[in-house]
């Protein structure tokens, strides 16, 4: 294929928007012809960006599926409930499908998704942006190298960031279990997935974990407190005050995320984001909001082979999103601090560091994962131009495979014992 790869974006907000970009870095490798999402403000946005005349400008993926297929692939960024209708839809219409994570909110769901798309014959990569990360991706190289051994032993974190959570798990979209999912599912279901990767995507045998919802509720609510950080009296002592996370950043003249997400309808600017803080989700005492997910969760996992893994996620934290991860070998230590890998080999009793290199256009923004968001559109974009799913590194059977883990995990959690995965009484 030598034209233009042509996409058709679901969801025009965040990450829609953000993998649209590769079109105006690379107009030559990829075209966006039409957007589908109900909000004006954001698909008219999307169609201004790309040219996109008003006939390709849907409020719904529902009337893209409708017609006859147009374009080669498409990018699903709906919200987590929406993956599954519009991923097998598109798949039905033999569409390649680019599907953010998490596939879907349920275990059937991610194997219908799955299935479809073998049946239909198109290729599917789910966002697992971490797996395209080069210096992530330069520990799976070190490890299938033999650098140190034998995989024994994986000790992984994900720390989330105390004013990232408080914006996207207290406020924000990913807050409320029956709106979006578990925050295992929605936030370290890419962690999950790097584990089993790193484990060699062997079987998994049992698995346990514990977690909970900590500080983010009613009881711990400070006196005299307000509903509404805008109102708040004592607002100037709360690390999670919207003021600081939202108004201060504007005032510094900051448009990024996570500012650049909280107004809904225009773009952000002092008078725009003080409204979204008076009457949008965003201005809300983190005290007082219609949140349930856990802030902190542990999962231990035993593989075939006597592989161990021990996982955390947790909330309260300086770093944001930068994980951390040390893999003991046989024949040598590896560490990973969020910026580089090192390797001590036992052996010679010499270290190594090692940084994947990453050459990431302006666009695709100075985030933690701009380099993984670039590399992911890119190989996607490659795998459809090429007719070649070797590019896609995050494809439906491994994929789906660290998805059920992700379930098999909370699982152990709400049932308070272990899981031995794959076992048939699922109650
Ligand atoms: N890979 C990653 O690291 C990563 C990071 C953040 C979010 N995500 C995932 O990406 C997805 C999108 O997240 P986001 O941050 O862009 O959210 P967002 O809210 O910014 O965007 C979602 C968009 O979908 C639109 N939408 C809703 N219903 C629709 C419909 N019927 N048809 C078309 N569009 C519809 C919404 O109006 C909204 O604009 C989520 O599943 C999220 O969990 C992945």
């Amino acid at each position: 294929m030598t034209s233009p790869v042509r996409v058709i974006v679901v969801g025009a907000g965040n990450r829609g928007e953000n993998y649209s970009n590769f079109a105006s870095v690379h107009p030559e490798r990829m075209k966006v012809v039409a957007v589908a999402d109900p909000r004006k403000f954001a698909r008219t946005k999307l169609g201004k960006q790309h040219n996109i005349g008003g006939e390709n400008l849907f409020e719904d993926w529902k009337f893209v599926v409708e017609r006859e297929k147009f374009a080669d692939a498409v990018i699903i960024c709906t919200p987590d409930r929406l993956h599954k209708e519009p991923a097998v839809a598109f798949a039905k219409k033999g569409y390649h499908i680019l599907l953010e994570k998490p596939m879907a909110t349920t275990v059937e769901d991610c194997k219908l998704i799955v299935q479809t798309c073998i049946q239909s014959g198109v290729m599917l990569s789910v966002g697992h942006v971490l797996r395209y990360d080069p210096t992530i991706h330069k520990i799976k190289e070190l490890i299938d190298a033999g650098a140190i051994g034998d995989v024994i032993h994986i000790q992984h974190l994900e720390p989330v960031g105390f004013y990232h959570f408080a914006h996207s798990f207290v406020r924000g979209n990913w807050r409320n279990e029956a709106e979006s999912s578990f925050s295992l599912l929605a936030k370290s279901c890419h962690d999950i997935d790097l584990i089993h990767h790193w484990a060699g995507a062997r079987r998994c045998l049992k698995v346990s974990s514990f977690g909970s919802l900590s500080l983010f509720t009613t009881e711990n609510k400070p006196a005299g407190a307000a509903d509404r950080c805008l109102d708040c009296p004592v607002e100037k002592d709360c690390p999670y005050s919207a003021c600081k996370i939202y108004l201060d950043s504007i005032k510094r003249g900051h448009t990024g995320w996570p500012v650049s997400v909280i107004c809904a309808n225009s773009h952000p600017n002092l008078e725009s984001v003080t409204e979204a803080l008076r009457t949008g989700p965003y201005g809300r005492c983190v005290y007082a909001c219609d949140n349930d997910v856990c802030s902190n969760q542990i999962v231990n996992l035993e593989f075939e082979g006597g592989v161990t893994a021990a996982f955390t996620m947790v909330a309260f934290t300086e770093e944001i999103c930068q994980r951390k991860t040390t893999i003991y070998g046989s024949k040598g230590e590896l560490s990973y601090d969020g910026h580089q890998v090192r390797v001590f080999d036992f052996l010679t009793q010499m270290s190594t560091r090692h940084v994947g290199q990453d050459d990431i256009p302006k666009k695709f923004g100075m985030s933690g994962h701009a380099a993984g968001d670039y590399n992911l559109i890119r190989a996607f974009i490659s795998a459809v131009a090429n007719g070649d799913p070797s590019h896609i590194r995050s494809g439906p059977e491994e994929t789906l495979m660290s998805h059920l883990l992700v379930f098999e995990a909370e699982r152990s959690r709400l049932q308070s014992r272990v899981v031995y995965c794959g076992e048939t009484n699922q109650k």
